[in-house]
């Protein structure tokens, strides 16, 4: 399948400003206080930054390879309903997510803001495009299910893009988001400014934002015990042996849901 257009990140409309504070009121940030930073200005420094540079290791690295196996493996036995013939990575980046996708989707399409990000991505270009997520290049209910991997804590507005998300989805939605209500990671995010965003991302927060999204049926589950990027080769294969759900306070929060 081909994009319908293929409107470049440079056209998109620019998000609105003002803070993270979400409309009804419930703040979607760990601490209760929005970033001082307005929504533009987020995604244009996130621009900036991945438009210089790649994940810190490929995809075909061992511990990215183990910590995907792990994550595809759980979808696999967690996603319900009939296995999707059709996907769509949104913010694929390098391609971590659709290079082991593949085990639960035969034909997986990509699309990314960033050139550099594509450039190291080892799926063929005529499943990839250079999109901005907040206006997906495709029309309505293109792919049986719609996922991000590691893509909204990057975004100022990442309801908006999850409504994209199900507009473009025939049946699922899927996102996978760090949990700042691991002790680790929201160190992490602290300490490392182009990760900040994630400090708005828990599982109660992200059913939220799915929620207003317009998806249904949704599920939230906390995961995992180690990251792709940074996690040394060996402490990696003892995490791994832990088990993967980690209730409330694993390293990720993965929520699945249904087009409204
Ligand atoms: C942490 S990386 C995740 C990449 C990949 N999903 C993975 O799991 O390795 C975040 C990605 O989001 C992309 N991104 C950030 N803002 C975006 C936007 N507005 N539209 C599309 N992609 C965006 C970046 O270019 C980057 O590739």
């Amino acid at each position: 399948m081909e994009p319908t257009t293929h409107r470049q990140v440079e056209n998109a409309t620019a998000p609105s400003a003002g803070g993270f504070r979400d409309p009804d009121g419930e703040s979607s940030h760990l601490f209760g206080q929005p970033p001082a930073m307005d929504r533009s200005t987020f995604d244009r420094r996130q621009a900036e930054f991945w438009g210089t540079r790649t994940n810190l290791r490929a995809f075909d690295h061992p511990v990215v390879e183990r910590f995907a196996r792990q994550r595809v493996e759980w979808l696999a036995k967690s996603l319900g309903g009939p296995p999707p013939r059709t996907a769509l990575d949104v913010g694929c980046g390098d391609g971590f997510g659709q290079a082991y996708m593949q085990r639960i989707c035969p034909v997986i399409f990509g699309c990314d803001a960033s050139p550099e990000m594509l450039a190291s991505n080892p799926l063929p270009r005529s499943r990839l495009c250079r999109a901005d997520a907040y206006q997906l290049p495709f029309a309505d209910q293109s792919f049986d299910l719609v996922y991000c991997w590691e893509l909204l804590h990057h975004i100022g507005e990442p309801e908006r893009v999850v409504r994209e998300m199900a507009r473009t989805a025939r049946d699922r939605v899927l996102v996978c988001e760090p949990n700042a209500w691991n002790p680790a990671m929201a160190l992490f995010s602290t300490l490392v400014p182009e990760e900040r965003g994630a400090l708005r991302f828990t599982p109660l927060s992200l059913r939220g934002i799915m929620k207003r999204a317009g998806l249904r049926d949704i599920r939230v589950c906390a995961v995992g015990t180690f990251t792709p990027n940074r996690t040394p080769d060996r402490l990696s294969q003892l995490l791994h042996r832990l088990p993967y759900r980690v209730p409330w306070i694993g390293m990720y929060t993965i929520g699945i849901g249904r087009r409204g």
